[in-house]
């Protein structure tokens, strides 16, 4: 399978990605991605070749959890072709999460964050962020995926990425990838721990959410109030929808991603806890309802046209074959069916 194939959208993905002051337009030349090998990671003997040696584990095949990393799931995950996925953060202990930016959490030197992608029931790759360094480049973080082999006992760091893993449909992102989204929402990286993915009452044993992320006094600055500290407004199907953009468009459309400072387009479809107030007040209404297409595509001139998916340009761009104009711009080869039924009730029920 080709999910990461070379595409017009991902170049200009890739293109954006990383603030790294050594990736300039003129370092961008020779490779295949656009993105130059500038980071340490590359080849830095220190780094964690093997699953085991993140500390996610006990055993190399991974099957006693280290009690010091703990269990989440955000409330609105990122499709990924139909993979199961598991997370897990570590914090060095005694250290908190900077929240002074409630919308973008800063993590301590030393955070471990892991998602497991299982594919059937065999473990495809296990993925590692981890923040290496004070400064607030690419450089201060590191991005692994371990792929996991036949035999189920060890996972070895893929610069690169793989295709169709272990005879399953699944591919493996490269580094530069894995940037692409990650370094589209600095200062934080992490996506999916942060205020309004875990803003919800997870019920399952052991794993934390909002609450027990305060209780446990993780925050600098914590919400006040309970949970839901910042519900969503609107009805059922425009909360659906919102999170859903905010999960799965919202890491590369935000003001803080470089596709809304090159102004490539300033579409926000990541919501912030300020703006909650009205469905009129969030990003995605004040940038994407009744807005102009400033990349027009499919002869489709409005973002969400209300009331009117078929004339909607981000409709036509989510169920579009073309991989010029389909997004999300990268991860995922085949239309999330779940996706494309909420976010087309959302726009036909929009007045
Ligand atoms: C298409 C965009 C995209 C790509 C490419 C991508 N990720 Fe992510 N990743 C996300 C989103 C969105 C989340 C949060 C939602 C979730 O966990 O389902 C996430 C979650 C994670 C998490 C859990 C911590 C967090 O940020 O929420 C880890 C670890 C992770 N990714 C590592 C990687 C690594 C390593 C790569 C490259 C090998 C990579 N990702 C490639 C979008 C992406
Ligand atoms: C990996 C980064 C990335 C992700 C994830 C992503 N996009 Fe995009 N998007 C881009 C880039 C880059 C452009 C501008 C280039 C282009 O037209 O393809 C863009 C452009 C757009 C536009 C055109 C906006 C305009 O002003 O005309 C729409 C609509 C859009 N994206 C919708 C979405 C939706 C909906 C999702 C989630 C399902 C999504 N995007 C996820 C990178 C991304």
């Amino acid at each position: 399978m080709a999910a990461m194939r070379w595409t017009p959208a991902l170049a200009l993905a890739l293109l954006a990605c990383g603030d790294d002051p050594k990736a300039t337009p003129d370092a961008m030349t020779d490779s295949p991605t656009g993105m130059v090998d500038a980071a340490p990671d590359a080849s830095d003997p220190n780094m964690p070749r093997t699953l085991a040696e993140t500390g996610l584990c006990m055993d190399a095949a991974c099957t006693q959890i280290s009690p010091l990393a703990i269990p989440y799931t955000p409330q609105y995950p990122l499709w990924s072709d139909a993979a199961t996925k598991k997370r897990w953060i570590q914090l060095p202990p005694g250290t908190k999460i900077d929240t002074t930016d409630m919308d973008f959490w800063e993590f301590p030197v030393g955070t471990k964050v892991w998602k497991e992608f299982t594919s059937g029931t065999t473990r495809v790759e296990t993925r590692l962020i981890m923040r290496t360094g004070t400064g607030t480049t690419v450089n201060d973080w590191f991005y692994a995926a371990y792929v996991w082999n036949e035999a189920q006992d060890n996972a070895v760091w893929e610069e690169l990425g793989a295709v169709d893993v272990l005879g399953t449909q699944h591919d493996v992102p490269s580094k530069f990838q894995c940037r692409t989204c990650h370094e589209n929402a600095k200062p934080s990286r992490v996506l999916g721990f942060s205020a309004i993915q875990l803003d919800y009452d997870n019920t399952t044993a052991g794993e934390l959410d909002l609450a027990d992320v305060v209780a446990q006094d993780l925050l600098t600055n914590p919400p006040t109030g309970g949970q839901p500290y910042f519900p969503l407004p609107g009805d059922a199907t425009a909360r659906a929808a919102l999170g859903y953009l905010h999960a799965n468009c919202g890491n590369c459309h935000n003001p803080n991603s470089q596709i809304y400072t090159n102004d490539q387009t300033q579409m926000e479809l990541r919501l912030t806890v300020g703006t909650l107030g009205a469905l009129s007040t969030t990003p995605t209404y004040q940038t994407a309802v009744s807005h102009p297409a400033k990349l027009p595509v499919g002869g489709r001139n409005v973002i969400v046209a209300p009331g009117m998916p078929d004339s909607s340009s981000l409709i036509y761009r989510f169920e579009s074959t073309n991989p010029a104009e389909h997004m999300p711009a990268l991860g995922s080869e085949v239309m999330d069916p779940a996706g494309r039924t909420m976010l087309r009730d959302w726009v036909t029920s929009i007045q």
